[in-house]
């Protein structure tokens, strides 16, 4: 016998290239601690049932114990003949308790059953953390929004000039999605709060053993329906990999605007300096590096993604080894988040706006065509009509080198009887954005209203 947890029926160990590929310590140690909380849990189940005794179960939490704190020292790690956290643990306690009382711990539990439950409560751990990540996001945007109330800037489809927006409008729609991305994280942890434990290796326990009870103790909302379910089903994984890479890849939206604005050519805004990174050959530069790592690593969260769903996709139930290769790619997804989430939070928040400059380049690209061609319809003009009037000041405007504003009294005439001097109201940038005051729009009655709405919703989550 190796020491493995499954030599009884094995005349020799396996060979070494077959260790290598089966061994999982060097990733699958972060589920350590709570191994070792659901032991316990579990030595308590056994004790309930009748399957330990009081002074078993106390030697046992004892030992338990002692390897919680030096797993979290490090005094104990794992081993080269560890195949497994779970076999490495079951190794640590024999050693603290000896095989009489630790070997009894694995009864009635399949490290199928265990690394489904272990994995599921590391999920629900790191939403938490990432969840207040994403919200310190929102705070940076919400922020920044209130610190610029009243600042215009061209707002853009297709990258073209398209109507002017006030910039706390823009910001509150990269919140909006993180806080769905909150909302998700909140949604999935609902599915993910369900033990597998007590399902065994695939068709449940036969010990009187409680997965209800272990379920509670664990913080669990129930245990599971169907074990064969809860020991092959890793849907949890694959949604967190996606709420992960959706917020990876709204946190690249922003990034990219982010790119956009502090380019000379927009001059939008200006990195702080502890947020950005210089050149080693050009001294004037200041590199968004941030946003472009945070651009950067929303394709690796979409591999970890597209890589889980492809390992799922073709397994017959119940369990197999395929299933090791789950852990990585979330734990990956985790660990970049944990980086990215802070930085990005910093970034944003020290972003230092230039509003002269933005509401410099608000009307340039006759932005306020639009509000021409409504100016229009409020007067009676069909907006087919309109539309083909405002396109002719463009056109005027155009061949004249001047802006929309800059069209005299007799231009406007000259395109249509229905553009009297009166059209001027809506020529301006402000005019523009205060008229767009129905729900949703970008007056700044509105967009205040927004924040508020928002940051006080954040505060909920
Ligand atoms: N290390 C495995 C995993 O991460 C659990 C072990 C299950 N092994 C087995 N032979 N059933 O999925």
């Amino acid at each position: 016998n190796t020491g493995a947890l499954w030599g009884g029926r094995f005349a020799g160990g396996p060979a070494d290239a077959m260790a290598a590929l089966s061994k999982s310590t060097q990733f699958d140690w972060a589920l350590a601690p709570y191994d070792v909380r659901a032991s316990q849990a579990h030595a308590r189940v056994l004790h309930r049932a009748g399957l330990l005794s009081d002074d078993d179960l106390a030697t046992m939490l004892r030992g338990l114990e002692d390897l919680a704190a030096d797993v979290a020292s490090g005094a104990f790690t794992a081993a080269e003949s560890d195949e497994d956290v779970h076999g490495a643990l079951e190794r640590g306690l024999i050693e603290r308790v000896g095989p009489e009382v630790g070997g009894r711990l694995r009864a009635g539990r399949s490290r199928n059953d265990q690394v489904a439950t272990l994995f599921r409560m590391w999920v629900r751990d790191a939403i938490v953390v990432v969840a207040e990540g994403v919200l310190d996001v929102c705070a940076a945007l919400i922020d920044r929004a209130a610190t610029y109330p009243d600042a215009v800037m061209p707002g853009k489809t297709h990258l073209q000039a398209a109507q002017p927006v006030l910039l706390a409008h823009h910001l509150l729609a990269h919140a909006h999605p993180l806080t769905r991305d909150v909302d998700r994280l909140l949604d999935l942890d609902r599915r993910t709060a369900v033990s597998p434990y007590g399902s065994g290796a695939l068709a449940g326990s036969s010990l009187g053993l409680d997965p209800d009870g272990i379920a509670a103790d664990l913080g669990f909302d129930a245990a599971a329906d169907n074990s064969i379910d809860a020991t092959s089903s890793r849907d949890f994984a694959a949604e967190a990999a996606f709420v992960f890479a959706m917020i990876a890849v709204d946190l690249s939206r922003l990034s990219e605007d982010v790119i956009l604005w502090t380019t000379s050519e927009f001059g939008y805004a200006t990195l702080a300096d502890e947020w950005s990174t210089g050149s080693s050959i050009m001294p004037q530069k200041k590199n968004p590096d941030v946003a472009e790592l945070a651009r950067g690593k929303s394709g690796r969260l979409i591999g970890n993604l597209a890589g889980l769903l492809a390992t799922l996709k073709a397994q017959p139930l119940a369990y197999n080894r395929d299933l090791q290769e789950d852990k990585e790619p979330v734990f990956d997804s985790v660990a970049q988040l944990t980086l990215l989430l802070p930085a990005v939070a910093g970034m944003v928040g020290t972003l230092t706006f230039h509003p002269e400059r933005m509401a410099e380049l608000a009307p340039a690209g006759f932005t306020l065509a639009t509000d021409i061609a409504e100016w229009l319809v409020r007067q009676g003009v069909p907006f087919r009509v309109a539309h083909e009037v405002a396109g002719a000041c463009v056109r005027a405007a155009e061949s004249r080198g001047v802006g929309l504003d800059e069209l005299s009294d007799e231009e406007f005439a000259a395109v249509s009887e229905h553009l009297t001097p009166a059209v001027r109201e809506v020529l301006t940038v402000d005019g523009s954005i205060a008229s767009r005051s129905a729900r949703g729009g970008t007056a700044g009655v509105r967009v205040g209203e927004q924040r508020t709405a928002l940051a006080d919703h954040v505060q909920t989550l």
